[in-house]
């Protein structure tokens, strides 16, 4: 039994591939396989472990039916035409909840580091522009006591609302398809539509899955709706946002700042204009860069792999075949 592994993993997961006896090729060049190039490779192997966005859709699923598992090193599987896996008999597999700690960190990371203009301080100084102690400039605002607002409050929107809670006494709001009575419980979280999470956040920060509900979400009639003092937090898909709206809410001061750990497309453009904007802080989606995380997310890729060359379930499964 041999896997095709589209990137180098962490050696937990090599480590279990080799210890139940299965073979492995990783494609271990710094560059995106093509389609084409995928399938060929697919074609020698019984399955596939894909790290990053690879497109699992129809074309790919047919063309490779003979699969027996497709695990995705990733919490999200937007990139996977699931209904068709699952016509085809082949289970998919993703790693929840081991990446939502740092996931949260990174949000958190953001929402400050764009609160206190702190990227764009370390290029100025890189600059040679320390300038003087002045008391007028460069102000950013305190999060202390203000409001987080939760699109998909999950694993990931609560492990950032516990630290913003613990960090700066925040209350919570949230919108969800279905209400979290435990987030309600544990962490006062109050349930709103999704007028009032764009009214009334002061940080509002998005941890929902890319669906066709959730595309283009934010653009400017959603921007326009927030407050003038906001920050817009995105770790969970750029798709969600119109990165055009997005600038012109910046620039005309529709909302204060954002934090952007996904962009609309990846990879951005190193002449985006929001690169140079002071309350911007800007990560190459690194949410889940940790060396916890991606141990954690490797050793679950691998099991998902054992189980379904087996033609077991897979622990950590996303659809049923
Ligand atoms: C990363 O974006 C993931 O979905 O795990
Ligand atoms: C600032 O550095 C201060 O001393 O107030």
């Amino acid at each position: 039994m041999k896997v095709f592994i589209t990137r180098i993993i962490p050696e937990t997961g090599l480590e279990l591939l080799r210890n139940a006896g299965i073979q492995y090729t990783e494609h271990r060049e710094k560059r995106h396989l093509s389609p084409e190039e995928l399938i060929a490779a697919c074609k020698t192997h019984d399955a596939l472990l894909s790290v990053g966005g690879n497109k699992i859709n129809a074309a790919f699923l047919q063309a490779c039916s003979h699969l027996k598992v497709v695990s995705l090193m990733a919490v999200g599987y937007d990139n996977v035409d699931v209904p068709a896996a699952t016509a085809l008999k082949i289970p998919i597999g993703n790693t929840p909840g081991v990446l939502s700690n740092a996931t949260a960190d990174t949000a958190f990371l953001l929402m400050l580091a764009t609160a206190r203009k702190a990227f764009y301080m370390h290029k100025v100084i890189g600059r040679g522009e320390w300038g003087f102690f002045e008391p007028t400039t460069n102000l950013g605002i305190e999060l202390n006591g203000r409001t987080l607002g939760v699109l998909g409050l999950g694993k990931i929107g609560m492990a950032l609302a516990k630290k913003c809670r613990g960090a700066f006494d925040m209350p919570l709001i949230y919108h969800n398809r279905h209400r979290n009575e435990e987030a309600e419980q544990l962490l006062g979280a109050r349930y709103v539509s999704f007028e009032d999470l764009l009214k009334e956040s002061d940080v509002l920060s998005l941890h929902a899955a890319l669906t066709p509900e959730t595309a283009g979400k934010f653009d400017a009639a959603a921007f326009a709706q927030m407050k003038p003092g906001s920050i817009f937090i995105n770790t969970a898909r750029g798709a969600m946002h119109n990165e055009q709206d997005l600038l012109a809410a910046l620039e005309s001061k529709t909302i204060w700042g954002a934090g952007l750990d996904v962009t609309n497309p990846e990879p951005m453009d190193q002449n985006n204009p929001l690169l140079n904007m002071p309350n911007v802080a800007v990560l190459p989606h690194i949410g889940s860069a940790t060396v916890e995380a991606r141990s954690g997310m490797a050793r679950m890729a691998a099991e998902n792999i054992i189980a379904g060359l087996k033609g077991e379930a897979l622990p950590y499964g996303v659809n049923k075949v």
